[in-house]
């Protein structure tokens, strides 16, 4: 199993989508067309329009609801991996605390109705008046990143403000075998306090001993789309033994464990990645509450994105490109790390996919592209719809205005109903930031 497969090392099948990579409410009509938490995806692109993110709630319920049986009071969802308002509000509803790492989020997270003290505050370069906003607001957790972190948090109680309750968080030398770019725990990283130099332990005897933050805990948080839970194990072990002599409350493993994206892919559960982390860390003696922030594992395949095709060209002798009504600004993991993904088309979901093409955006750069070897149904023509799965983390949350392209909008379907969260940019929203 590939720990990351990019776009270059995946090879699709002809075979029809995998329903594997669907959301859970995903299901075939007795049109032979897709449903998403019983609502039609054609019907739904015809309403709203298309790029649109169509997103399975139930599935997004069952997997908050996971990750609070399986770690427990305190467990938080890494907003960053998708956030809206109605986001917020479901992971709040279902008893998980949400991980919110700059003041848009935070912004976010509150205009919902989320109380602050179901909050916890990450970010490895906290403004002074992000760090004020949100310790006047009584977050739960700030998790602290580094001594010029710890220097406003002085600044802060010499202000009257009250020693917010922190982690300190650790970078434990541990190769994730993920892509570089999303890789956090190794030595050479901007995020955390380095183990293997003693500067965490420094960080942490800083914490006891000052009066303007009291200190809970430990954070490692390795990386994203991280296949190997023997890597959280490792990660689990350097916690507990950096926090050992200070007998803590509180580890908290962060996120990262990965989902499939395309055919083939196999991961673990939350709940298997759970047992691994307890199990490691029970056997290194702690005793501590173990929490954790998955992001990708509760939204990624919760969603797919739909699209509309407007050119397909056939160059001969080299490939055929098909190219659709959104891009790198809806989903730019492609561009950045090279993430595989599948294509299928909605209203023909158990057909074969007997073509092989690139799929590409209609913004003005060679490398938009949003599947670079993807099987499509041969009768694929102008103005079907496409679309792609695993969506739901990190292409609404990164997507752009490149090329004052609209961003799409958000859908949320159960049994039957779907109600629009997000709705789609108006040409007057590119300017409402003009003076
Ligand atoms: C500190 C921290 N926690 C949690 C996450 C969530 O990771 P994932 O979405 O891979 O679960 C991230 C993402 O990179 C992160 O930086």
């Amino acid at each position: 199993m590939a720990d990351n497969a990019g776009a270059d090392e995946y090879t699709p099948t002809p075979d029809p989508i995998d329903f594997a990579l669907l959301p859970d409410n995903a299901a075939i009509g007795s049109d032979g067309e897709l449903s998403i938490g019983g609502c039609s995806v054609r019907e739904l692109a015809a309403e709203f329009g298309t790029p649109l993110f169509i997103y399975d709630e139930d599935h997004l319920r069952s997997r908050v609801r996971e990750a609070v049986a399986a770690f427990g009071p305190g467990v938080a969802y890494a907003s960053k991996a998708f956030l809206c308002k109605a986001m917020a509000q479901l992971v709040h509803e279902e008893g998980m605390d949400l991980d919110v790492s700059t003041a848009g989020e935070f912004h976010i997270a509150i205009a919902a109705g989320v109380p602050a003290r179901h909050l916890i505050f990450h970010g490895n370069n906290k403004s002074l008046d992000e760090l004020r906003t949100v310790v006047s607001a009584g977050v739960n957790r700030i998790i602290v990143d580094s001594f010029d972190e710890m220097d406003r948090l002085d600044a802060l109680y010499a202000e009257g403000l009250p020693a917010p309750d922190i982690l300190i968080r650790i970078t434990p030398g541990i190769e994730a075998h993920t892509h570089e770019f999303i890789s956090t725990g190794r030595d050479d990283s901007k995020f955390g306090f380095t183990v293997s130099t003693g500067v965490a332990k420094t960080a942490i005897e800083r914490a006891l001993n000052s009066e303007s933050m009291n200190l809970r805990g430990i954070h490692a948080h390795i990386g994203s789309q991280v296949f190997r839970v023997d890597s959280f194990a490792k990660s689990a072990e350097v916690i507990a033994a950096v926090g050992a002599p200070y007998g803590l409350e509180e580890v908290s493993v962060g996120g990262g464990l990965g989902v499939p994206y395309v055919a083939g892919e196999e991961s673990f559960s939350i709940s298997e990645w759970s047992n691994v982390v307890h199990d490691a860390l029970s056997a290194s003696g702690v005793t501590a509450r173990v929490t954790a922030e998955p992001g990708r594992s509760i939204a990624a395949s919760a969603a797919i994105t739909v699209y509309t095709v407007g050119t397909i060209k056939h160059l001969d002798g080299i490939r055929t490109y098909v190219a659709v009504d959104g891009g790198m600004s809806d989903n730019p993991r492609p561009v950045l790390y090279g993430s595989g993904y599948e294509a299928f088309a909605p209203s023909h979901p158990d057909a074969e996919r007997d073509q092989r093409v690139r799929i590409v955006g209609k913004h003005c750069e060679s490398g938009d592209v949003l599947v670079r070897e993807a099987q499509v149904p041969s009768t694929l023509a102008v103005g079907d719809l496409l679309a792609t799965p695993v969506t739901g983390a990190y292409g609404h949350s990164m997507g752009s205005n490149y090329n004052a392209v609209t961003r799409p909008p958000v859908v949320f379907c159960s049994e039957g109903n779907a109600r629009l969260v997000v709705r789609r940019e108006t040409l007057n929203d590119l300017l409402s930031r003009d003076v």
